[in-house]
């Protein structure tokens, strides 16, 4: 089984990803931490040495590479993997895909804590984050939607959420 945890910056992939793979007693790989390792660069230096296209493309390649890879695995994609063409159809030509919905004025609240670790916020005020969350996310969301499966996180705490995806997981692997 591969499962692909998908969703906006600050969704909560990789915290839910890792709970989920510890309760089913399978790995977790977080997707932007391999494409680190293979870069040898952390993600804001890929941006700031490469570029934003060469990062789409380690992401893709990303995607084949830990896809193809034997065993059960969670992977808790980066926000923007899903939402290239065709990237959404290569993801569940592997496995399954989740999309954690979660509401863009709590995804502000989070990232506005963390902007220097995500090069696409890094450097802008508060306002301006919360306007391209508000934007970003309506875009995105065209990619999201198209995943095996939606889960609205909305009020719900990740013990449920996380419940929630192992019983589902249990009788459906
Ligand atoms: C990005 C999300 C980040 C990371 C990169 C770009 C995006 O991952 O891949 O900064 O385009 O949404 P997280 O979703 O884990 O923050």
């Amino acid at each position: 089984m591969k499962l692909f945890l998908i969703g906006y910056m600050g969704c909560g992939k990789s915290s839910l990803g890792r709970r989920l793979a510890k309760r089913l007693e399978i790995d977790f790989v977080d997707m932007d931490k391999s494409i680190e390792a293979e870069a040898e660069m952390t993600i804001p230096q890929i941006f700031a040495t490469e570029g934003e296209v060469s990062f789409r493309k380690r992401e893709r390649e990303m995607i084949t590479k830990l896809g193809s890879t034997e065993g059960d695995r969670i992977i808790a994609t980066g926000g923007g993997a899903p939402c290239r063409e065709g990237n959404l159809e290569l993801i569940n030509s592997f496995g399954s895909s989740i999309y954690l919905k979660v509401p863009p004025k709590i995804l502000v609240e989070r990232l506005c804590r963390h902007k220097e670790k995500r090069p696409l916020i890094t450097g802008k005020s508060d306002e301006e984050v919360a306007e391209f969350v508000n934007r970003s996310l309506a875009e995105r969301e065209t990619y999201y939607n198209r995943a095996s499966m939606v889960i609205d996180c909305a009020g719900r705490s990740d013990e449920y959420i996380v419940e929630h995806l192992y019983n589902f997981l249990k009788y459906n692997r």
